[in-house]
């Protein structure tokens, strides 16, 4: 089903605004989203009438604010296909669920036992491991990436062995724009017996997700990248593999029993939930489940890929412009690009003058960006709110920085 985009746009409250007196385009939906008034309303909502702590309190607000906190672990499990709220635990972001995983298999890794990441990994699915590897003596392996930004398969078949204990992986890159083969990749770790975690930062808010599908036995996302609040993000987990895993924070509301010598963790998911968390986050992440379902994850995802296709076809055919990674049918919605000669930063801040965001740099992937052998690219990164007049203007605008280029390389 086509996207009504104009309505769609109505929700956004910040899509009308201006920037240098030019309409923006807001293309930078990698780093964040935009929040619909869906979202914004729940959270005012919250703040207005039933702010109050959860799991605590017996009082009238305390039950509703409970109530809303507890609802949205079930929409999230029923969002991403999770078997109920034991397996989805609210974290502060992506980075935090990794480190979460990470930091517990630091405590039973050893040394002669191999991590397999990829070389398209951001650095929240590498740091972590690091230090696990560091901890332990555990190694880590790195599937490789071919010319065209894909994983090279039979290279990642051939470093998965019984000496693997974890393979952690993305979904989708978020500088190739890659969609990897998950399914594959963690059937392919199951064999040997080994522990998959899914970063799904650019994957769940884009397109259908389903972890029973995909059979991993943990992913990561972050509300903020899926149209919901900075501050809250999700670790999902099989039942049986949360119950093996340690938390990473302890303190409140995580325990069952404590005493002065000795505690013990509360049930499933709350024992990572330590502290008071983030309520009002959560009742924005579910209007922002909400919000995706009624337009449905599979409309987003066509929308974003006939956005990505037409981006590659015209960015294309931009003068001494390169664009990583693979073919739009095999990506994610966003193009990452680099102009000859001219610096990401100067790109981007050519095109913040014509109002338009993008993202210049590393994207939080040196490794990636070192093996390719550029500082940075400049990346587009599309919702589905963003027009294709939108991605003609970002085309359009990149013309001019090339033609600006040239006359400034001529007058040199
Ligand atoms: C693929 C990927 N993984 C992890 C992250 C980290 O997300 P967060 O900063 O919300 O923890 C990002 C953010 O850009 C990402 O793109």
């Amino acid at each position: 089903m086509t996207l009504n985009i104009r309505k769609i746009r109505e929700d956004f409250p910040i899509l009308k605004r201006k920037v240098y007196g030019k309409p923006l385009a807001y293309l930078d939906n990698a780093a964040t989203t935009q929040k619909p008034r869906q979202v914004i309303q729940a959270m005012s909502d919250y703040y207005e009438n039933y702010n109050s702590n959860v799991h605590r309190a017996v009082h009238k607000l305390s039950q509703e604010a409970t109530q809303a906190y507890d609802d949205a672990h079930e929409k999230v499990a029923e969002f991403t296909g999770a078997e109920g709220i034991e397996e989805i635990a609210f974290t502060k972001n992506t980075t935090e669920s990794i480190n979460i995983v990470a930091n517990s298999l630091s405590g039973k890794l050893k040394k002669g036992d191999e991590i397999v990441l990829t070389q398209m990994e951001h650095h929240s699915n590498i740091v972590p491991w690091q230090q696990a590897a560091k901890r332990t003596g555990a190694k880590l392996r790195y599937a490789e990436i071919t010319g065209s930004g894909e994983l090279n398969m039979q290279q990642l078949q051939s470093i998965i062995s019984k000496k693997t204990k974890v393979v952690a992986f993305t979904h989708v890159s978020n500088v190739l724009g890659t969609v990897n083969p998950a399914k594959e990749i963690i059937a392919a770790a199951k064999e040997v017996g080994a522990i998959t975690v899914l970063d799904a930062a650019q994957s769940v808010p884009h397109m259908p997700v389903n972890v029973k599908g995909l059979g991993c036995d943990f992913m990561a996302f972050s509300s903020h990248k899926m149209l919901g609040p900075p501050g809250i993000g999700v670790l999902y987990g099989k039942e049986d593999m949360l119950e093996k895993t340690e938390p990473l924070l302890f303190g409140g509301d995580m325990i069952s029993e404590v005493s002065f010598q000795d505690a013990s963790w509360n049930e499933l998911p709350w024992k990572f939930e330590a502290g008071t968390p983030n309520m009002a986050g959560a009742v924005g992440l579910a209007a922002a489940v909400d919000y995706l379902q009624k337009i449905g994850m599979e409309n987003i995802h066509e929308h974003e890929k006939m956005l990505t296709a037409r981006a590659m076809k015209k960015l294309a055919q931009v003068d001494e412009l390169t664009i990583y990674g693979p073919e739009a049918a095999k990506r994610g919605g966003l193009v990452a690009f680099n102009i000859r000669g001219v610096h990401t930063h100067d790109v981007s801040a050519l095109l913040d003058a014509q109002g338009i965001a993008v993202r210049g740099g590393h994207h939080c992937a040196m490794p990636l960006a070192r093996l390719l052998g550029i500082a940075g690219t400049t990346r587009a990164s599309f919702y589905l709110y963003n027009t294709p007049e939108e991605v003609d203007k970002l085309a359009e605008a990149l013309e001019m920085v090339t033609k600006k280029m040239k006359i400034a390389t001529i007058r040199k």
